[in-house]
């Protein structure tokens, strides 16, 4: 973006006038949430965000993670900062970094983890300054530092498999590492954050820390109208050192045109092993559903579908499920298909997946595939609720009540996710 760099210029100057400390960049300024940007990855369909971050400051383009435990990013290539320190051993930020794990020369270590490709290393913890913007909900508003920002150092290797510039990765969990704890402590601001993922890989899409407004062009809160569950932990699978930190919604069944899908609902829950259950992802492309549950879905799917005149073709890999795109008319929500509905704590708190979540256009819009992959017999989780299926929904974390509220489609709203107005009023 054209602007970033205007706004590392503006910072330079602004950190220039106000050194030596940047803590003095705060100055009284209290923000009430920050914005950053989300850019969907064509290559690996992953969602990028940019943050700034060192002395003198770099942009930085990382992958968001709402599973991940911290910000790690690759410090063995061209790190070159003033205020980066290491965090000591037996520190309190050591401890906060997870298990205070340490290495000989008293530096404190831990395992920052790609998961796209399920490569894990060790890294240093370390601090330094990390630069954001303000938002009062409508337009990017001005910077503001936090100086001693924690974060891991992954390795160059680990890069791998992440989207083409990327240099890291941004975790977005309930870790007290991870972004959302880290922002919301440092400018006391409620320990909430909200996605609005937008599928467009030339307009970005949008992540606030803090609480809303979040309004959209042209003029829409898409917070205003949220529908509300618990975010469930698997405490199971935090005994077996898994899933700790990362979100589960309590998916109870799925309908398909207002039918209930039968399915085997043991999956549904945690095992005493945190085994099953339903989790958020932004780093899974498409919702991956476990092999029984997936047939079952798939079958009601296609069964309504042929009630409605679409007719099957062939899968499109990754897709098992496709249609002839001839029968089928275009609505304000996508694709007239079957509706989709995730039946959460009781059947009136419905998730709804329309046409424009559930259908994948592929060989020049010649075919729609149904966008959910098969996950095979024995996954952690039974359901993954993938990155298709959250883009144009807004969706909202709020950690100290531990709930999801979650908009549906904003395209019933008439705007999407692509309308955050990143134009600064500067
Ligand atoms: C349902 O799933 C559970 C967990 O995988 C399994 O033990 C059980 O046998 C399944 N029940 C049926 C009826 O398939
Ligand atoms: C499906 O096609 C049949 C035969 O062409 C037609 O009679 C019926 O109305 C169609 N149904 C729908 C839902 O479009
Ligand atoms: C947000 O800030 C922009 C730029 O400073 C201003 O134009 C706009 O009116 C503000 N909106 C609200 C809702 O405060």
């Amino acid at each position: 973006m054209a602007s970033s760099s205007v706004s590392v210029l503006i910072l330079s100057i602004f950190l220039f006038l106000f050194s030596p400390s940047p803590c003095n960049a705060q100055t009284s300024f209290r923000p009430r949430a920050l914005v950053l940007p989300v850019q969907k990855d064509a290559g690996t369909l992953q969602y990028v965000t940019k943050i700034t971050q060192r002395t003198p400051p770099v942009s930085l383009n990382v992958v968001i993670d709402l599973g991940g435990k911290s910000l790690w990013v690759d410090c063995d290539n061209n790190y070159v900062s003033s205020t980066k320190r290491s965090v000591r051993c037996r520190s309190a930020q050591c401890s906060l970094a997870g298990n205070g794990a340490c290495t000989g020369a008293d530096t404190c270590v831990a395992f920052p983890e790609n998961s796209a490709t399920r490569v894990i290393t060790s890294g240093e913890v370390a601090q330094d300054v990390l630069t954001l913007t303000s938002t009062n909900g409508s337009n990017p508003g001005r910077s503001v530092t936090v100086p001693q920002f924690i974060f891991v150092c992954g390795a160059t290797f680990l890069l791998e498999g992440l989207a083409r510039g990327a240099v890291g990765m941004a975790g977005l969990s309930r870790s007290r590492i991870a972004l959302p704890s880290q922002l919301s402590s440092a400018f006391s601001f409620h320990k909430k954050f909200a996605i609005c993922l937008s599928g467009s890989t030339r307009v970005p899409g949008v992540l606030f820390f803090g609480d809303g407004p979040y309004n959209l062009l042209p003029g829409i809160e898409a917070g205003s109208s949220l529908t509300y569950t618990p975010l469930l932990i698997n405490t199971a699978g935090v005994s077996q050192g898994e899933n700790a930190d990362e979100y589960f919604i309590g998916v109870k069944s799925i309908r398909i045109n207002n039918k209930a899908v039968k399915l085997n609902t043991t999956l549904l829950s945690f095992d005493s092993n945190g085994v099953g259950g339903t989790k958020i992802s932004t780093v899974n492309p498409y919702t991956v559903l476990e092999t029984s549950i997936f047939k079952a879905v798939t079958e009601a799917f296609i069964t309504e579908a042929a009630a409605m005149n679409m007719s099957r073709v062939p899968g499109v890999a990754p897709f098992e499920v496709c249609f002839s795109s001839e029968n089928v008319v275009g609505t304000r929500l996508g694709a007239r298909v079957p509706q989709i509905d995730l039946v959460l704590q009781n059947s009136n708190v419905v998730w709804s997946i329309f046409g424009s979540n559930s259908m994948v256009s592929v060989n020049d819009d010649k075919v729609l595939c149904l966008g959910f992959v098969n996950g095979g017999s024995e996954p952690r989780t039974s359901i993954v609720i993938g990155g298709y299926q959250l883009e144009d929904n807004l969706l909202q974390f709020d950690l100290a009540t531990s709930r999801l509220g979650f908009s549906s489609t904003l395209l019933g709203a008439r705007t999407t996710c692509a309308n955050f107005n990143f134009a600064s009023a500067l």
